[in-house]
């Protein structure tokens, strides 16, 4: 069974119109939602919460297809909370049934955020602990690369509908620089001119926002190279007898380490950090294909 509805809705001219309108501005790669409002919108049509999900889930085939047309290349959307694991046995029951049904889509699926920021802590840990990495190599990119998300690029517009405005514990790390749109509709009514709004709002805000990324990056790479070098000179003894000095110990008239060796050295210890991190990142990939591989039913 496809995500996508079994019959395309055929675009009208002005969604075409719109929609090329649109194209001529910076479209987000990668759009996140918080389907939020189904249980509203049942209760405000007089249905049961079940057929709210329902009209939920053909809500976001539709929506998926309008993102195709604009040419949005990563879509990801909060189905279940952990937290959703609170509700009655009937409602967690029927959204597991729809995710088994029509899972061919990446979900996000009895997560949270600060569930997955804890299993990336731990997973460093763990990885000091048996001398795969070194305690200074533990930084915000390693911990990014432990993350369930480390395939994807970070949701550039973040679409929460229903009017809450709040994450509710959803990508907290990685819509760091992402968009926010909150919309007060429900999910089950949100319609492509929510989807237009949301994109324009996404493009007001696009050049600020890609500032702020530069600059972080910027700030990233000088503190990653102020910690490699820090880590050098602690390992580094001078001739003047000295260990663990600051680099102006090697400018010192009674010194005469040579600044090229330390430059040599500084590079090999990248690489060597590089080195560990890479097989560090391979064995956690490794260890959760084996847990999924173990948990997926066997393929027929
Ligand atoms: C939030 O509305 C919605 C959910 C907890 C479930 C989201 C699921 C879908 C949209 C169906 C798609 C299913 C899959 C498997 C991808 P709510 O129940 O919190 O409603 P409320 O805010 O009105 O109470
Ligand atoms: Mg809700």
């Amino acid at each position: 069974m496809s995500w996508f509805p079994e019959k395309r809705t055929q675009d009208s001219w002005v969604h075409r119109f719109c929609s090329s309108i649109l194209k001529c501005g910076p479209i987000p790669n990668h759009v996140a939602f918080i389907m939020d409002g189904n249980r509203r919108f049942a209760k405000k049509n007089s249905m049961e919460s079940a057929e709210g999900h329902l009209k939920g889930f053909d809500k976001l085939a539709e929506t998926l297809e309008w993102c195709l047309h604009l040419g949005i290349k990563e879509v990801t959307v909060y189905a279940f909370s952990i937290e959703n694991f609170k509700r009655s046995r009937d409602e967690v029951d029927c959204l597991m049934e729809l995710a088994r049904q029509k899972a061919k889509l990446n979900v996000c699926f009895s997560y949270t955020s600060r569930e997955e920021i804890c299993t990336a802590m731990r997973e460093l840990a763990e990885g000091v602990e048996q001398g795969l990495i070194r305690e200074t190599d533990v930084s915000e990119e390693l911990l990014e690369r432990c993350l369930y998300t480390n395939q994807s690029v970070e949701p550039d517009l973040l679409i929460r509908t229903s009017g809450e405005v709040r994450l509710s514990d959803f990508l907290l790390w990685q819509s760091t620089f992402s968009v926010l749109s909150f919309l007060e509709v429900l999910w089950p009514d949100f319609s492509i001119w929510h989807m237009y709004a949301a994109i324009l709002h996404y493009q007001r805000s696009y050049a600020g926002i890609q500032d702020a990324k530069e600059e972080n990056h910027r700030l990233k790479d000088q503190l990653s190279q102020e910690s490699d070098k820090e880590s050098i000179l602690q390992e580094t003894i001078c001739s003047c007898g000295d260990k663990d000095q600051s680099e102006q110990c090697c400018h010192s008239d009674k010194c005469d380490l040579d600044l090229v060796s330390l430059r040599d050295k500084l590079n090999r210890f990248v690489g060597e950090r590089k080195q560990r991190e890479e097989e560090f990142i391979q064995k956690l990939n490794q260890k959760r294909d084996a847990f999924l591989e173990n948990k997926l039913p066997a393929r027929v």
